[in-house]
């Protein structure tokens, strides 16, 4: 049997050159967010009281992982859009195999967003802003799309150490697209937009990985029965390129961090608060 990726017949040695989007795009990774469930079930704690009658935006959905964790965690309708066709595809097979029919995946383009003014009660935006390059005029979609009182969960990495230039230029080769150096100071000051106001963040830093962890993680990637249709020499290409790919951004990912940064558009009021205060670090706790 043949592997194809868009129609093209694929050796091992055509694997080896493969991009990091186009490798997890042949064996299906799951591809997650930064902190995967856990920064979903952050979110909605943000939002009390979402709910059936309630909608949700994510874009950059990828494989449908966000949308299909927050579908399922409420009675929302929740919305995913991707520009890349195959991600949109794979979602949908993804959403009506698990019955989440409040799940939907459309084509689509974070910069132009093909949903009327003041639409949903929450967008989610991960790790998408980055690898758009008008990234202005994308925020201005996220927040003319939302409601009034509609919050904007945006979830950017970014470096806390500066990394060396060889480990950009290899991960910047490795994703085939130029890598943004932004502070998290940068990312909260372009989300930001008159009107809105920044209630909640978090931060948090990655942990570092072993080899043999790695190995697993790459091993239950190409286990999923999905794959079952790959040639035996692919399937070990793949392999050995995801392994690749997930070592070099181990080492990027300990000179960065991840933040959730909640917005909520319109301030109640905007009168000063006389008696500040700071948290306390370490004392926050969800009982
Ligand atoms: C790294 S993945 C993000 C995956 C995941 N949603 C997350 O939370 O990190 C980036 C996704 O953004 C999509 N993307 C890139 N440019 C886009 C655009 N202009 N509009 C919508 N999606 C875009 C890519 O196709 C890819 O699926």
């Amino acid at each position: 049997m043949s592997t194809t990726t868009q129609d093209r017949v694929l050796t091992p040695s055509d694997v080896e050159q493969l991009n990091f989007s186009q490798t997890v795009g042949l064996v299906n990774e799951p591809n997650m967010c930064s902190g995967g469930a856990g920064t979903i079930r952050a979110v909605l704690r943000a939002v009390p009281g979402l709910g059936a009658g309630d909608r949700i935006l994510e874009v950059g959905s990828n494989t449908g992982f966000s949308v299909l964790e927050m579908a399922s965690n409420t009675k929302c309708e929740v919305h995913g859009i991707d520009i890349e066709e195959s991600s949109v595809r794979f979602s949908r097979d993804k959403a009506s195999a698990l019955g989440l029919d409040n799940a939907h995946f459309a084509v689509g383009d974070g910069t132009r967003i093909d949903f009327p003014d003041a639409h949903f009660d929450l967008l989610f935006a991960s790790n998408v802003t980055s690898f758009i390059p008008d990234r202005t005029r994308a925020i201005d979609e996220y927040h003319r799309v939302l409601k009034r009182f509609g919050v904007l969960a945006a979830v950017p990495i970014f470096y806390h150490r500066r990394p060396p230039e060889r480990l950009l230029a290899e991960v910047e080769q490795a994703i085939g697209a130029p890598l943004p150096r932004f502070s998290r100071a940068d990312w909260e000051e372009m989300f930001n937009r008159p009107g809105a106001e920044l209630f909640f963040s978090e931060e948090f830093e990655y942990l570092d990985l072993s080899s043999a962890q790695i190995e697993a993680y790459v091993a239950s990637v190409l286990d999923q029965p999905c794959n079952d249709h790959l040639q035996a020499d692919v399937k070990q290409a793949a392999g050995r390129r995801l392994h690749y790919f997930y070592t070099l951004f181990n080492e990027n990912l300990g000179y960065a961090r991840y933040a959730i940064l909640l917005y909520r558009k319109s301030q109640p009021t905007e009168f000063p608060i006389l008696h500040a205060s700071a948290p306390v670090a370490g004392t926050a706790q969800y009982r």
